[in-house]
């Protein structure tokens, strides 16, 4: 296969990782950083332009869009699906889970759990929603935050407002979310590739924290998801319409919660904790899904 990797960097762990896999695998691998590549809609001759270069040839497209260029990044991979390409990731799937209001509103359509969350457009409404969350400390968090910045729990009434008033006055938009207190500053990462759940690991906050982001200093371990949670898991990537996807789980004394859900999620973490091979995964569902592709045409 000829592969194009869309990423920013190709010095980053997971880019770099894909292209390993498919290397090994006799795969011509280029990297593009999909902020450069130019688009032109011409009646069915789309183009892509690199510096000029028209980007020919490629049967697959594997994309590693990052939240700070996710409307462009979507244009690009859309820009491949219309020339017949298949990705990984399509553009739709990717713009549905980076809203993170999006993303719960679309799995708790499809029955899937997920904490009670609320969004208000009106700062005067915000007595009117906090009481649906339910008690307090209630989480504050932004719509397309990351890597646990934008994360806040407020612990009563006055401060909630208080943070909800500076965001407002700064035009952000926010969730206000129920508190999983059970949780207990874990949290639950199943990696999926395809219908599989390859790899899984339990992150845990550092101490005095309740973000258990590894980019927040958490720690993570291996872990073994129960039936429920790989099923919780599994609906949620196919729902989202992902084929590789980070699900985040909490559990609640309710059972697995759908936190959110991560169309291009980090290799790093779970590779090192867990030592499965995602990449290679990720790169043997591309060559069964290219390979299907192509005995459909
Ligand atoms: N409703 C919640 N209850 C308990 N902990 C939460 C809740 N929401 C988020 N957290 C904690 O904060 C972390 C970051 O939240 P998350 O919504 O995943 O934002 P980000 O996209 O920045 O990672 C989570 O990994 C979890 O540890
Ligand atoms: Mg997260």
């Amino acid at each position: 296969m000829r592969v194009l990797i869309l990423s920013r960097n190709p010095a980053l762990y997971s880019t770099n990782s894909l292209a390993v896999a498919a290397r090994r695998k006799g795969h011509h691998v280029r990297i593009l950083d999909h902020v450069n590549c130019d688009l032109i809609v011409d009646n069915h001759k789309n183009i892509v332009l690199y510096n000029g270069e028209h980007i020919k040839g490629y049967d697959v497209v594997i994309p590693r869009i990052g939240t700070s260029v996710t409307s462009y990044g979507s244009m690009v991979v859309r820009h491949f699906e219309s020339m017949g390409i298949f990705s990984t990731l399509s553009s739709d799937a990717l713009l549905k889970t980076r809203d993170k209001l999006s993303c719960l509103q679309i799995l708790s359509n499809a029955y899937l759990p997920v904490p009670k969350t609320a969004i208000t457009n009106n700062y005067y409404s915000f007595s009117n929603i906090v009481r649906y969350v339910g008690k307090f400390p209630v989480i504050i968090k932004l719509l397309q935050g990351t890597h646990g910045l934008g994360v806040i729990k407020a612990d009563n009434y006055k401060i909630s407002e208080s943070i909800m008033e500076a965001f407002f006055k700064t035009k952000q938009k926010v969730l206000l979310q129920e508190f999983i207190s059970e949780s207990a500053g874990e949290d639950v990462r199943a990696f999926v590739v395809g219908n599989k759940v390859v790899a899984a690991m339990m992150r845990k906050a550092k101490p005095g924290e309740f973000r258990s982001n590894l980019h927040r200093g958490a720690t993570s371990k291996k872990l073994q998801l129960t039936d429920e949670e790989e099923n919780v898991a599994l609906k949620a990537a196919k729902t989202m319409g992902l084929n590789i996807a980070g699900v985040d789980i909490l559990r609640s004394s309710r059972g697995p919660l759908i936190m959110e859900v991560n169309a291009s999620p980090g290799l790093e973490g779970i590779e090192t904790t867990t030592k499965v091979n995602i990449a290679k995964e990720i790169i043997e569902f591309t060559e069964r899904s290219y390979k299907k592709s192509s005995e459909v045409e």
